[in-house]
């Protein structure tokens, strides 16, 4: 497996263009699945996720093509096309490599009147049940057994429009449920959605396939039905959590780059913050510019919340800068029930930090300590490189599969800034 080695001390300039958002592309591939038209998506990143729902998507039936970036700072095309599709089952073996295969349950069901997907089972950072998603579908008429760990669901007349409300923000029962309401007769309202941009993004998508909906963006979204969609060419929106890695980046090592291709008002949640700990975050006309020059960060409390608020995704990586910051910080997990295991690899590079419940308790240390660590998943494992790019002397982190999961050319991006990062082939 390969390995990543950092040697740390370096601080950053220069700039790094941000890719599309993983968490956008996988929703928008598994859309392709409403139509049997060509659905064209620019700006997709090149990651493992991407290509395993590309797998998902082949094995129903569908052409999909993918062709890379020209260049470094370029997102990459996709074509899919799922009008030849002879199967409407997402297997086990391809569902657990990726949990996010089960955003093709919703369109499955909207355009076959029936599917069959593995339950995606627990991660590293928690159960992560999907009973919101499978209520939803059941208002809007489907039919839901589950048997031998599998998901099957019917609707032989079709999905009606439905009022849902979730009992608390779901991104991927909302993004499921779009897409089922997408497809279904007459209205649906959702009530209580998630408002993070990768749901705008699907729905401005849905749109431009001939999707009527309103209020993207807000808590309350209402879909009017429609018999068919057709195909469309939409690009994927910009990465937050990559966007906001690299600002933290900046942060944790001092120094001032540039994010191309991405805005500050998709990392809002973190900019106060950041700020707090002594980093200047400044919008420039091709993205966002991310500066600490002056003395060590200060500490700065944060818990995560849905958007706006502080994304659960960006908790870890800010830890590794809360870890090197002058004072206490607070920083609770509200999302997910078991989002610290980033703490023991940080032990180990010298920090300080104490966790109580759904709260870490991090006292920052003048200097971290290069160590071998072990990266347990994806966002976790960028907390190491963070926290690596700081330390004094060498990194290397295990088990960087999990990071090539959702940061395209992560080595290439941070050493074009001046850091000391190198890929270790096994
Ligand atoms: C999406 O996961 C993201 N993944 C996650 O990013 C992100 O951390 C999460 O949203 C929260 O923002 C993708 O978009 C592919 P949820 P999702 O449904 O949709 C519980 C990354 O690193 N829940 O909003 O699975 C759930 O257990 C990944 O890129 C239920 O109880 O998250 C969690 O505690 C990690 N029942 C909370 O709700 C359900 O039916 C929020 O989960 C659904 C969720």
């Amino acid at each position: 497996m390969d390995r990543i080695r950092i040697r740390g001390g370096n601080r950053l300039s220069g700039e790094i263009p941000i890719s599309g958002a993983k968490n956008a592309a996988l929703p928008l591939m598994a859309a392709c699945l409403l139509t049997d038209e060509k659905l064209v998506l620019m700006n997709a990143p090149w990651l493992a996720d991407v290509g395993f729902m590309g797998e998902l998507l082949r094995s129903f039936g569908a052409e999909t093509s993918y062709v890379r970036g020209p260049s470094f700072g370029e997102g990459g095309q996709w074509e899919l096309t799922a009008k030849e599709i002879r199967s409407t089952t997402a297997d086990y073996d391809l569902v657990r490599k990726m949990r996010a295969s089960f955003l093709v349950l919703g369109p499955l069901v909207a355009r076959f009147r029936q599917a069959k997907v593995s339950m995606p089972g627990g991660c590293a950072i928690g159960a992560r049940p999907v009973d919101l998603h499978l209520k939803a579908l059941e208002t809007l008429g489907a039919e839901i057994l589950l048997e031998e760990g599998y998901v099957i669901a019917r609707a032989p007349r079709g999905l009606k429009g439905a009022r849902i409300e979730f009992p608390f923000v779901s991104v991927g029962a909302t993004e499921n449920t779009l897409m089922a309401a997408a497809l279904a007769q007459g209205e649906t309202e959702i009530l209580n959605a998630a408002r993070e941009p990768e749901i705008v993004d699907l729905g401005l998508c849905l749109i431009a396939m001939g999707a009527t909906i309103s209020g993207l963006g807000t808590s309350r979204i209402v879909v009017e039905g429609t018999d068919t969609l057709h195909g469309a060419r939409h690009a994927v929106l910009p990465d937050r959590i990559e966007t906001g890695t690299y600002a933290i980046a900046a942060a944790i090592c001092g120094g001032d780059i540039e994010l191309t291709g991405t805005s500050a008002d998709l990392i809002g949640a973190l900019i106060p913050p950041l700020e707090k700990a002594g980093t200047m975050v400044v919008t420039t006309n091709l993205g966002v510019s991310v500066r600490r020059n002056g003395s060590r960060s200060s500490a700065s409390d944060v818990s995560t919340e849905p958007y706006p608020g502080f994304p659960t995704d960006l908790q870890a990586q800010f830890m590794a800068l809360a870890a090197t910051a002058e004072g206490t910080s607070r920083i609770r997990e509200t999302i997910f029930e078991n989002r610290f295991m980033h703490v023991p690899e940080l032990l180990r590079m010298g920090a300080d930090i104490q966790v109580q419940g759904d709260t870490a308790l991090v006292h920052g240390v003048e200097r971290l300590r290069g160590a071998p660590v072990m990266a347990t998943d994806l966002r976790a494992s960028v907390s190491l490189v963070l926290a690596g790019l700081a330390a004094e002397g060498d990194t290397v982190i295990n088990r960087v599969y999990h990071l090539d999961r959702g940061f395209e050319r992560l080595e290439e991006k941070l050493s074009a800034v001046g850091a000391e990062i190198e890929r270790l082939k096994e």
